[in-house]
């Protein structure tokens, strides 16, 4: 079965040279640290999915297109003319997957070189550069792809460190980290049934396959406000293995005071898994989250779904500042993380990223662990999630919480989930289809007092 894409070019894309350009500046702003959505921010609308589609192909080529352009040029070219440059060797990179023929994108390369004041007078530069690659490809590839980093295209500490942590898998992983994603939604239940959506999209010649217990995974993606009821609130984008979350967190759990489950959603922002937490259950909700505009990311998700959470900005762990001192029958704690397992829909993180940036926030998910763990009421359960294969966010960490927190159970729990078939023993999700992000979930049981 073929997987369509959301990054696909829309039909009626404007002129190759414009969009390479409006890809260029893209790149340029994330070689200067902004992440990919904020970089696109700044496309006109208009080029804005094509600019995404190219840069997306870029990214995921990124250390090879690195290398093969230290081989080409000598000294460091300006970051305009190496943004432009580098989207060109990279686009050359795809071989038989290209999006256009490759002499089309030279030749729209130095076009899009002379038409920007900061590119124009190096427009034979880039000619030059990118002719002798189409010329001396295989020499240079060979050359190229002498080191780890070109060969998988991520930066050498992540390779080694994935190495270490799935030495039987580790290529899988990798690789599959750099396919791009299908667009995967979530079926609000709480206003149309699965099955029904499903149907009523198949009746629309829109095909999609159920996975999860709310999930509908489209075979060929949609800019989402052309999908049938999505404005109306029946579905949310959201990765399948995300939508594990909810169901590890409610099913089966009892409430033990008053009529509703009390729910603390401890780092909610933008909102996905409040959201799912509302659709699928009865309960009162609590979203935290210390950022104030993905606060109001909640909000807005919520209204269109047409749901209700107490929305807080605060750092969660800082309780004094927000805990009425009412136990939590139930805590999600979606901790922040390198985000290693999302690559697919965020090929910038591997540039983004540092391997230093890894003991920080593995302190901060102990910090978050330690200060919200009393405030589950006896019976109660946490899961705790990242969205990184990376073991120190996940097992390990759990592993030293679990070591210090003896009143703490852990139950069945699918651990690291990968966005690959090779590594995902625990059968609960049919990832077939490579269609699931890197995961990790730890469902965490308090003792009753009485035990
Ligand atoms: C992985 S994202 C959460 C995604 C969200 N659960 C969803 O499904 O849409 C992690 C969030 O943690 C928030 N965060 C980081 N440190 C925090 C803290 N000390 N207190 C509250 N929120 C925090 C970040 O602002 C970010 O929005």
């Amino acid at each position: 079965m073929r997987q369509a894409h959301s990054e696909e070019l829309a039909p009626l894309a404007p002129p190759l040279w414009r969009q390479l350009q409006a890809c260029a500046g893209a790149l340029q702003m994330v070689l200067e640290g902004k992440n990919h959505s904020h970089a696109l921010a700044a496309v006109a609308p208009a080029l804005r999915p094509a600019a995404q589609a190219l840069l997306f192909a870029v990214l995921r080529h990124w250390e090879t297109t690195q290398a093969v352009r230290d081989l080409l040029v000598k000294r460091a070219p300006s970051a305009p003319v190496n943004a432009l440059l580098c989207t060109g060797l990279g686009l050359q990179l795809l071989g038989a997957d290209a999006m256009y023929p490759v002499h089309t994108l030279v030749s729209q390369l130095v076009e899009a070189a002379k038409h920007h004041p900061k590119t124009r007078a190096q427009a034979s530069f880039i000619n030059a550069c990118v002719r002798r690659f189409l010329r001396e490809e295989k020499t240079l590839m060979n050359q190229a792809l002498q080191g780890l980093s070109a060969q998988w295209n991520f930066p050498l500490w992540w390779i080694k460190r994935v190495q270490r942590d799935y030495p039987n898998d580790w290529q899988s992983i990798l690789q599959a980290s750099q396919q791009a994603a299908p667009l995967s939604l979530r079926v609000n239940r709480r206003k149309i049934g699965r099955d029904a959506l499903q149907q009523q999209w198949a009746e629309q010649g829109m095909l999609a396959d159920a996975v999860g217990e709310d999930g509908l995974v489209l075979r060929q993606a949609k800019p989402v406000q052309a999908i049938e009821g999505f404005a109306q609130g029946w579905c949310s984008v959201q990765d399948t293995a995300a939508q594990l979350a909810v169901p590890l967190l409610i099913k089966g759990l009892q409430v033990r005071h008053g009529d509703r489950l009390k729910v603390l959603d401890a780092c909610a922002a933008p909102g996905g898994k409040t959201a799912h937490l509302l659709e699928y259950a009865d309960a009162e909700v609590w979203a935290l989250d210390i950022d104030v505009q993905r606060c109001e990311r909640i909000q807005e998700n919520l209204q269109r779904l047409g749901l209700q959470a107490k929305v807080v900005c605060a750092d969660v762990a800082d309780t004094p500042t927000w805990w009425t001192g009412q136990l939590f029958d139930a805590i999600l704690l979606d901790a922040p993380c390198t985000a290693s397992g999302i690559v697919r829909r965020h090929p910038d993180i591997p540039l983004l990223r540092r391997e230093s940036d890894l003991p920080a926030l593995v302190k901060q998910q102990k910090r978050l662990l330690d200060a919200l763990w009393p405030l589950l009421a006896p019976g109660g359960r946490m899961v705790y999630c990242t969205c990184s294969v990376f073991r120190d966010e996940g097992q390990y960490q759990i592993d030293s919480f679990l070591a210090r927190n003896t009143r703490a159970v852990l139950r069945p729990s699918p651990g690291h989930l990968m966005p690959s078939r090779a590594a995902n023993p625990s059968g609960l999700l049919d990832n077939a289809v490579n269609s699931f992000d890197g995961f990790f979930y730890a469902v965490l049981e308090q003792r009753n007092a009485d035990v």
